[in-house]
């Protein structure tokens, strides 16, 4: 469903899923006034400036822990295939291009007063440049920003849902193997590289080595490996 103002495609899509909406239930903004990003953090939606889209999920639950990775995947497969552009992975599934945050999801579980879960998976793609405030451009990028040209939203949306599919099917049928590699594949550029994080004693460092099975990220410390499993990263 296309609505042209929500305040959040996520709440909409929850508001569904608890009044029993099917699995695959698409509800899809033109631009959000309280458009949400992980940690709290607001997802700037400005109108017609990106895509702003919510999918109603009913996962198996061994599949939800990688459910945003299969979802990061998909992403930037979606957008390489529409566009041309080859995306970076950020761990735990922020899409890239170069330095610059072009994509992100945000995954919120729910369930019904009958208890049937669901899981609401949202993500924001940029589109256009030029509608960003400056403090976020600078951090930003934007598919027609890094084409210099202009590019059909409805092609970079039906890619993405396609690959979505696709890659979910590859997780309910088939386990993690296969959705592990492909998200090796894309975070490629960014394994091997020091990261820090906030740890119980304080500040933490480590290398980047691999994503495990439950969708951790596998680090190599001083002390050993150690599973990240949630909360910031920084790249450093
Ligand atoms: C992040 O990287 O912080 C996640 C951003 C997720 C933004 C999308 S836009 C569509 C959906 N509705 C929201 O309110 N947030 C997600």
């Amino acid at each position: 469903m296309w609505y042209s103002e929500l305040s959040s495609t996520n709440d909409l899509a929850a508001a569904y899923a608890e009044r029993g909406a099917r699995e695959g239930c698409v509800i899809i903004a033109d631009t959000q006034t309280a458009g949400r990003g992980r940690h709290g953090r607001s997802w700037c939606s400005p109108p017609g400036a990106g895509l702003y889209v919510s999918i109603v999920m009913r996962p198996v639950p061994r599949v939800v822990p990688l459910l945003t990775v299969a979802a990061g995947v998909a992403l930037a497969e979606g957008i390489r295939a529409a566009t041309g552009l080859t995306p970076v992975l950020k761990w735990p599934n922020d899409v890239y291009v170069g330095s610059r945050k072009l994509a992100g999801i945000l995954a919120e579980a729910g369930s019904t007063p009958g208890g049937a879960q669901h899981v609401v998976l949202g993500f924001g793609i940029n589109v256009l440049p030029a509608a960003y405030p400056r403090e976020i451009g600078e951090r930003a990028t934007s598919i027609e920003g890094e084409l210099g040209r202009s590019v059909d939203r409805g092609t970079v949306l039906a890619e993405c849902l396609a690959a979505l599919a696709a890659r979910y099917d590859d997780l309910q049928r088939g386990g993690p193997a296969i959705v592990l590699d492909a998200w090796r594949t894309f975070a490629r550029p960014m394994l091997g590289r020091p990261v820090e994080w906030d740890g119980r004693g304080g500040i933490e460092r480590g290398i980047a080595d691999d994503i495990d099975g439950s969708g951790a990220l596998v680090v190599r410390t001083a002390a050993g490996r150690e599973r990240i499993i949630s909360g910031e990263l920084r790249w450093i």
